[in-house]
């Protein structure tokens, strides 16, 4: 039997970008917990799938359609979490993106994109969520940053991605921010801050041998991280197990800032 500190049972959660990748494979994790889970992403029916596992695990369960960089969206995608689930206390922010190109050639839309989808968008689901979570006594938000929130990786095409380490390091600021905001709240804001993870968004870096390599050469354990190695942390700073714990981003990076 699992320890009781880590069951979600009775708490409802909202994932953004729950379409694939990292934020369907946390969903999903979250529900095996325990959870209620609403699944949101700009397209949504990548989803369907997920939908129908985690009703299978016996959870409510509610697909979401919102490009949450528009903030009307956003914010009505809370309220439908809200009164899909009968509440909202837990929230992962995982919808994200990045460009890889180098520093000359990044254009104004590019550093938009980025921004406002990783940075900009979480601060203000985070508010309307905490709304509702203000309303059940407390709750969960964890943000989906990245290891280069806390370092420079120089591609060997010379990418150092500057917007995606700039909107994950503001991400990283905006988590203490907001952690502070709603101590007293009893509402707990964390980050993690994961390494390269295989996924659609790095099948290219992937299929990029150079680039490839030089990532796990890099990385101490010698190797990407899988979707499912994010769920044990996630459920962590989702669960009563980590109720003293806020404003921290807990890195699961296979070793990259210890050598
Ligand atoms: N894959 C990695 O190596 C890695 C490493 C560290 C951090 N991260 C972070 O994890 C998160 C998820 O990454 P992933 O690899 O699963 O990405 P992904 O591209 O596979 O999935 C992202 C999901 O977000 C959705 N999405 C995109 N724009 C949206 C919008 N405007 N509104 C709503 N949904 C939108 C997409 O439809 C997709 O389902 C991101 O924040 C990313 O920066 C990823």
């Amino acid at each position: 039997m699992s320890h009781p500190l880590f069951d979600l049972a009775g708490r409802k959660a909202l994932v953004t970008g729950a379409g694939r990748g990292i934020g369907r494979t946390l969903a999903i994790g979250l529900a095996q917990a325990g959870a209620d889970v609403a699944l949101a992403d700009i397209d949504p029916s990548q989803a369907a799938e997920a939908k129908a596992q985690i009703e299978g695990l016996g959870r409510r369960c509610a697909l979401l359609q919102a490009d949450v960089t528009d903030l009307g969206q956003a914010e009505r995608m809370v309220a439908e979490a809200a009164r899909a689930l009968g509440g909202l206390t837990i929230l992962v922010n995982n919808a994200g993106t990045n460009i890889r190109k180098r520093v000359e050639e990044i254009t104004e839309e590019d550093w938009d994109k980025v921004v406002d989808l990783n940075l900009k968008s979480c601060f203000f689901i985070a508010r309307r969520a905490a709304e509702e979570m203000k309303k059940a006594g407390g709750g969960k938000i964890i943000n989906i940053a990245s290891l280069m929130a806390w370092s420079v990786f120089r591609s060997p095409h010379g990418h150092t991605y500057g917007p995606y380490a700039s909107s994950k390091g503001g991400l990283v600021s905006m988590t203490r921010a907001l952690a502070m905001d709603w101590v007293k709240a009893n509402i707990q804001v964390n980050a993690i801050c994961p390494t390269f993870i295989e996924t659609a968004l790095t099948q290219a870096v992937k299929e990029d041998a150079a680039l490839y390599g030089a990532i796990c050469q890099r990385t101490p354990m010698g190797r990407f991280g899988r979707m499912e190695e994010l769920v044990g942390p996630c459920i962590f700073l989702a669960s009563a197990a980590s109720n003293l714990v806020t404003g921290i981003s807990l890195l699961v990076d296979g070793g990259w800032h210890a050598g």
